[in-house]
Parts: structure tokens; C-alpha cells; sequence
């Protein structure tokens, strides 16, 4: 059974869900560059999909896969439902044991299941029922500080039938502060059977090594890392594999990938609502250059994509 899984990992580099970000568009163009990463979608409310079937998550191209579906919620039968539907688009079905955000923990998903491993178990082997695919558990080290119970709950997520762990190195009570603390994951991974993906703050080849030094993970998940440079997975995946450092895209590249970025936002939302959505994504591409918080600011508020083009024109010309 396990086999399955490492031809999923194989690559040993995944892209970490972000809801918001890691839609069909992002997910395509990490494609364009990694061939094989394991991509995974952004997470899908279990309640939301047991009413509305016809969403556009399951967006996808043949060249997709490897894709892990990731759901969220507290609720078995729902949790066995969406497996079900969304096992016709998956490789894996992961289970959203990590959110911090205050609306989803209230409702006992995310990190909240961190509180109450029986329940997490009941949802690995409710989503189990549900599928044929392997089933994998993302989670932190705990809820607070003083409740770091990641081993044993990756263990419990083991016996429930969890086939795969990606573990975001901070508590719940950190969200995103502090530094990830990789050297953790090491205890974890040397406690568990299954493979363990180390996730929080690679953002390079060089971060990567570290990473996989310090925690013994047998890969690493990137999630804000791959903002503004869509190569970065391609990267480091080739380097675990040949030793070769490719390098990041220069300002130009990242300009060039921008726009096509934009463009397929726009073919798929329209270029209104495109052009809104891609508004949170300008400052990742534009950091480092000359003047960037001003451009910044011009960027969110335009709405005219020809003027957009202007200053994606003008942004080369002064960087010459
Ligand atoms: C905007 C945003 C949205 C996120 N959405 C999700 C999500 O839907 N599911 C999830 O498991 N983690 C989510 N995360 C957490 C990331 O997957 C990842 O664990 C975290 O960002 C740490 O990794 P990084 O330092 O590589 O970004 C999100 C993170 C960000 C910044």
C-alpha cells in the first residue's frame, strides 16, 4: 500500500494548500514548471460541498496529477461524502488538521482536532470508507505551546489509516510567527511508519536542505514560498534529484510570469473579477525592485488591464 503513496512523493517536494491562492490558475502554472511535485488544491469546506457538488475546485487538466484534494470539517458522514465525490479528481484525500484561523477552529476543524485526537481519528477512517485513495493528515505541532502532541498524534493518525503526514513545524497559538521549528519533526518522523512531508518557511534550495537535514522529513511542502516565484518547487526538486542549482527567474522573468499569471486569472474568472483577485499577488513579483512600494500602490487600484500592461512596461524600462 505504501507503494502508492511514494510514487505520489516522489518528487519529495509538494505545493502546501492556501486557500485563496493555490486555485486552478497557481496550480497549473507550478505544473508548467514541475512536472511530477504532488500539487494540492485549496481546502474544501466538507459542509460546502455536501450542498453545492458544482463547485469550480475540481477544475483541473490531465497533467494535474499527482493532486491531493484537501477537505476540512468535524463531521464523519460529511467528511465520507466529499471523499466520495472528490475521489473521481484525486490521487490522495488530505485532511485540514492545521488551520489556525479563529471561524474554523470554533467550529472544532482545523488545528482544533489537535484538541481531540479521538475525533480526528473517526475522520481518517470516515474519509477511508469514502475512498480507495490513500489518505493523508496535515497538522502542527499542537495547539499551544504547552500541548505539542504532534507524535502522538501523527501515531494516532497512523493507527486510524492515515497513509501520509505533512506537518507545519508551529503551534496553533503561533499561526504564522516565529520561525518553523523543523528539528521537531525529526521525533515525529522517527515514530511513525508512513512518510512525512516537513512544511514552514522553505523558501529556497538552500532552506530546503536544511530543512530535510534538521527534521529527517523525506520531503518538504512550500506554501508562501512559491509567491511571486512559481519555479521555486522545480527547483528544489531538481536539485534533490541532480545536485543542480538552477536559479530563480530575474526581474524580467518575474515580470514575464506576472503577466501570464494575470492572464490566466483572467481567463478564468474574467477580467473584472481577475483582475481584483490578482491584486494580493502584484507585491510577491514586484518586491526587490526600485520604487516598489509606490508601484504597489498604483497596481491594486488599477482595474484597466491595458494600463496594467503600461506599467508592467514601465516597471522593465526603469529597472534597465
Ligand atoms: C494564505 C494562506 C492560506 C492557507 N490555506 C491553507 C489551507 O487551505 N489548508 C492548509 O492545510 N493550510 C493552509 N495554509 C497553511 C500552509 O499550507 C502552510 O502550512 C503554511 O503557510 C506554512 O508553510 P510555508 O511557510 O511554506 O508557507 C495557508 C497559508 C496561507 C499563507
Amino acid at each position: 500500500m505504501q507503494n502508492r503513496v511514494q510514487e505520489l512523493i516522489k518528487s519529495r517536494v509538494s505545493l502546501a494548500p492556501m486557500a485563496g491562492i493555490t486555485d486552478y490558475v497557481l496550480r497549473s502554472l507550478v505544473r508548467t514548471y514541475s512536472s511530477d511535485a504532488l500539487l494540492t488544491t485549496e481546502m474544501i469546506s466538507s459542509e460546502f460541498l455536501a450542498q453545492n457538488v458544482e463547485t469550480d475546485i475540481t477544475k483541473s487538466d490531465t497533467n494535474h496529477h499527482p493532486i491531493v484534494y484537501q477537505i476540512c470539517g468535524h463531521k464523519p458522514h460529511l467528511m465520507k461524502f466529499s471523499a466520495q465525490y472528490l475521489s473521481q479528481f484525486a490521487d490522495m484525500i488530505d485532511i485540514n488538521m492545521g488551520c489556525p484561523v479563529n471561524k474554523v477552529v470554533k467550529g472544532q476543524d482545523g488545528s482544533a482536532l489537535m484538541r481531540n485526537p479521538e475525533l480526528a481519528a473517526d475522520l481518517v477512517m470516515a474519509v477511508k470508507d469514502g475512498t480507495d485513495k490513500p489518505v493523508s493528515v496535515k497538522f502542527r505541532l499542537g495547539y499551544t505551546q504547552d500541548e505539542m502532541n504532534y507524535v502522538a498524534f501523527g501515531q494516532k493518525m497512523q493507527e486510524a489509516g492515515a497513509e501520509f503526514i505533512t506537518i507545519h513545524a508551529r503551534t496553533r497559538a503561533q499561526f504564522y510567527s516565529g520561525n518553523a521549528d523543523w528539528k521537531k519533526i525529526k521525533v515525529l518522523k522517527d515514530n511513525v511508519d508512513i512518510p512525512v512531508f516537513a512544511n514552514g518557511d522553505v523558501v529556497s534550495i538552500d532552506s530546503a536542505i536544511q530543512c530535510l537535514e534538521q527534521s529527517g522529513a523525506d520531503g518538504v511542502a512550500i506554501g508562501r514560498g512559491i509567491l511571486g516565484d512559481p519555479t521555486l518547487i522545480h527547483r528544489i526538486a531538481h536539485y534533490l534529484k541532480t545536485g543542480e542549482r538552477l536559479l530563480p527567474p530575474n526581474l524580467f522573468e518575474k515580470l514575464d510570469i506576472m503577466k501570464k499569471h494575470l492572464d490566466m486569472e483572467i481567463q478564468l474568472r474574467g477580467e473584472k473579477v481577475g483582475i481584483k483577485f490578482f491584486r494580493k499577488l502584484y507585491p510577491f513579483y514586484i518586491s526587490g525592485i526600485k520604487n516598489a512600494s509606490k508601484i504597489r500602490g498604483v497596481l491594486v487600484l488599477e482595474e484597466n488591464y491595458q494600463k496594467i500592461l503600461e506599467i508592467i512596461d514601465y516597471i522593465k524600462n526603469e529597472q534597465s
